[in-house]
């Protein structure tokens, strides 16, 4: 029998069998024992009970129930692809980075972009921010570069990241809303959370719905820092600009683009990099010493602020090109482990408590999503540069060590005595650090409207307008009048008739008084 050009054979039950004719790999259990029957469980008789000695069946099923992991705890719909980084010009007066040691070097990343709220199979278009996670496979080991397409947080400290999140996620007795920010305790949280204001601007603006991941930008939000060969430390924030230009789509685009293909982003990167329209990014630095760090209001640990570019021009250093789609969504998209921690020789952290927070989430989540400590063996996460250590053992461990040695210092030589240190490996800049242990916010962190207002007004007046809408149309979802009238309290301190706007839509009856400010907001910010 042939179907279409396709060899088939009827069983007895008319069911159909195709063989392994030339050219077709044999069908095999996951021991390599070759398969005669892959539609027919193995029965006492023709109509009777299956039997458990069928070995090939239970093997099936078992393997098809426990095809699930945890999906990511945030960020758990994404979508990833391969490509380079290249780097423009050497910069050993910043860094010593070995990537960013030779003109034209190219170095193999795999970036995922992602939305935060939402979970595994959440519509792509939600207001919502995206992820830019970048892996670069350096010749000095894996730096991941784990950041958003807005360049401020949320949050000052990292131990408010269970809550902010919680927040957002869908409501613990009702399981809804899954993906959006429309209901009453993300907008309770954001209220009674004031660092929130400046990020909530970005949020509600035209720069949040990404029109494609093409089209969007990148931060790594945390002020960073680079060392050279000489000890010398600059901090550094890290920008990618789309060489497509940014572009979004508004509220009721999104919506229609939700309803009609909820994979809209993730299509649109597949048909992209398949067609040979490979998208490019260019990594922009803004980097500065301290006295340049000093010379500001705010402090450049605090991620809830951006150094205006006007201010520091962001210098291009190199592009970013995503040519090739994973060959597997689950084995190197779902798998990735991105981690902050992640660095290499010649970048090293600065003493933002939210980045140091993430330095210790990242480990701890991925040993729990990807089961145990060896998740470092999987292709798309161990490096692409030799790698050797005296790391032993545990589930699924694909690489021990190799003779008799697992410890050192040992007196067995080259070849037996395995890997042994070196003078040119990473260490940390010695910063000076001093004062009491305590639990305290600085002062420096206090100011939470002038950036909100320096970023409403550099708005253009539709997309201000756009700002309001988004406002009126969230804060409308939002059931508990004293929460609506808290946020509109906020907005006074970032703009009047921003304030007014939003409570004529929620229909209050008078404005509140202002929440009051820790610090007077200052209003001669560049626009
Ligand atoms: C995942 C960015 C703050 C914990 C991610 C991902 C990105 C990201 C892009 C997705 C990685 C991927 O594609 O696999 C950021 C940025 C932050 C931030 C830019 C602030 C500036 C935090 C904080 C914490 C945290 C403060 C915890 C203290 C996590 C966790 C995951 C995650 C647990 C899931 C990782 C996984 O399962 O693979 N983050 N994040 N993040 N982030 Fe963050």
């Amino acid at each position: 029998l042939t179907y279409g050009d396709l060899p088939i054979v009827r069983g007895a039950g008319g069911e159909t069998h195709q063989r392994a004719e030339e050219g077709y790999d044999v069908l095999t259990t996951q021991q390599g024992m070759p398969v005669a029957d892959d539609q027919n469980t193995l029965k006492q008789g023709a109509r009777g009970p299956t039997l458990i000695e069928d070995a090939h069946f239970r093997e099936k099923i078992f393997h098809f129930d426990h095809e699930r992991i945890p999906e990511r705890v945030v960020h758990a719909r994404g979508y990833g692809a391969h490509g380079f980084f290249e780097t423009y010009k050497p910069l050993p007066e910043l860094t010593r980075a070995d990537l960013f040691q030779r003109a034209g070097e190219k170095t193999p990343v795999f970036v995922r972009f992602s939305t935060v709220a939402g979970n595994k199979g959440s519509f792509d278009l939600a207001r919502d921010v995206r992820g830019f996670a970048v892996k670069f496979y350096t010749q000095e080991g894996n730096w991941d570069l784990v950041g958003n397409n807005i360049p401020v947080f949320f949050i000052q400290d990292a131990i408010k990241f269970p809550d902010i999140i919680h927040s957002v996620k869908d409501e613990p007795d009702k399981a809804f809303p899954q993906a959006a920010s429309a209901h009453d305790n993300f907008w309770d949280f954001i209220s009674l959370t004031p660092e929130s204001m400046h990020m909530i601007m970005w949020v509600m603006s035209d720069r949040a719905i990404p029109r494609s991941f093409r089209f969007m930008e990148g931060f790594g939000v945390h002020t960073f820092r680079l060392v050279n060969a000489k000890g010398k430390s600059s901090f550094v924030k890290f920008h990618w600009k789309p060489k497509l230009g940014m572009q979004s789509v508004v509220w009721n685009e999104a919506v229609k683009i939700n309803g009609a293909d909820p994979d809209f982003h993730r299509r649109d990167l597949w048909n992209a990099i398949k067609a040979g329209d490979f998208p490019e990014w260019e990594l922009c630095l803004q980097t500065f010493d301290q006295k340049f760090a000093d010379s500001f209001d705010f402090d450049v640990l605090d991620p809830t602020k951006l150094i205006p570019e006007e201010l520091l021009p962001a210098t291009p250093v190199g592009r970013l090109v995503l040519d090739r789609m994973p060959d597997n969504f689950f084995a190197e998209t779902e798998q990735v482990a991105f981690m902050t921690q992640n660095i290499v020789p010649g970048i090293d952290f600065s003493n933002d408590p939210l980045l140091q927070g993430r330095n210790f989430s990242y480990l701890d989540t991925q040993l729990k999503r990807l089961g145990g400590p060896n998740f470092t063996h999987l292709p798309i996460n161990a490096p692409k540069c030799p790698f050797h250590n005296f790391q032993q053992d545990g589930h699924m461990a694909f690489h021990n060590p190799v003779g008799r040695a697992n410890y050192e210092p040992n007196s067995w030589g080259t070849h037996i005595g395995g890997p042994r240190e070196t003078a040119a490996g990473f260490e940390s800049f010695a910063e000076e650090a001093e004062g009491p242990k305590q639990r305290l916010r600085p002062e420096s962190f206090a100011d939470h409207y002038s950036q909100a207002r320096q970023f409403f007004i550099s708005q253009s007046l539709i997309e201000q307008r756009h700002i309001g809408d988004a406002l009126v149309f969230e804060l409308s979802k939002v059931e508990v009048p004293a929460i609506r009238e808290r946020v509109v309290s906020h907005l006074l301190n970032i703009d009047e008739g921003l304030a007014q706007t939003v409570a004529d839509g929620l229909g209050l009856a008078a404005l509140p008084t202002a929440a009051p400010p820790a610090v007077t907001p200052r209003i001669d910010l560049p626009a």
